[in-house]
């Protein structure tokens, strides 16, 4: 279970987040969705340990995390798909995937979730390109190692950050499925998207973030009547 609570964050005198609060239960999709600069990324930051939480708490598994730097979440099964997906480019694939190997297993030695061969099995794309460098994948098949990244870490809680931004329509088409597999096999997923038909396609419930803050809550079951309230739509989302 992850807990946001009352969270506020910013950089320098700009404050961006206000008073956040959300969970994200164990095995639990959710999404959060919200315009271009509502403060998605930074609530992905902030709770990643890459911003400090100026106020309010994290917490994971009912352990406080706030001030937890990023490099120790997977110790915590807490793992992150970032929106510029942060691989080392000019190292092959194989050796980006080693590395959070070897973090995975060393943060969560008794409790490893993915295997090597499970996780490049649910990537055929990744597995076929093990020997090249990063930078030189399409940017598909970089999402896919990114994904991979992640869940070599071993978490229980996977946060995607917009993972179907820019990518063209069959490369999405994949990567929804893979959410869906990591689903069944009880992943819990926090999933930023601005594509509400996506969101509504793969999580339970959601949470709408405008200016820095929650301003509506889509509870389970809910999804088909929000996207059908055009005025909520375009007033949270534009
Ligand atoms: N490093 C930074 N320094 C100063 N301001 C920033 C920084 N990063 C983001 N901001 C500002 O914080 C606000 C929220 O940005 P954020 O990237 O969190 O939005 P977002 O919801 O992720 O948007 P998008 O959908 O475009 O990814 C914006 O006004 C943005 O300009
Ligand atoms: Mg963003």
């Amino acid at each position: 279970m992850l807990e946001v609570d009352s969270v506020s964050a910013g950089y320098g005198a700009l404050t961006i987040l206000r008073d956040v609060s959300l969970k994200v239960g164990d095995g639990e999709a959710v999404a959060l969705v919200g315009a271009n600069g509502a403060g998605k990324t930074t609530l992905v930051r902030t709770v990643c340990g890459l911003l400090r939480a100026r106020g309010g708490h994290i917490v994971k598994n009912g352990t406080d995390i706030t001030t937890t730097p990023a490099h120790d979440l997977a110790r915590h099964g807490l793992a992150v798909v970032l929106e510029n997906r942060r691989l080392f480019g000019e190292l092959s694939v194989r050796e980006n995937l080693v590395l959070a190997e070897t973090v995975g297993r060393r943060a969560r030695g008794g409790q490893m979730r993915f295997t090597w061969d499970e996780v490049t099995a649910l990537f055929p794309v990744v597995k076929e390109r093990l020997d090249s460098a990063v930078e030189l994948l399409s940017g598909g098949q970089q999402q896919m190692v990114a994904i991979a990244r992640a869940l070599l870490l071993q978490p229980d809680l996977l946060i995607m950050d917009e993972p179907s931004t820019g990518l063209a329509p069959k490369v999405v088409k994949d990567i929804l499925l893979v959410i869906k597999a990591l689903r069944e096999r009880g992943m819990g997923l926090l999933l930023i998207e601005q594509n509400v038909g996506i969101a509504s396609e793969i999580t339970d419930r959601g949470y709408v973030m405008a200016l820095g803050s929650i301003v509506h809550e889509i509870g389970v079951g809910e999804w088909q009547s929000f996207l059908k309230d055009e005025r909520l739509v375009k007033a949270y989302l534009g």
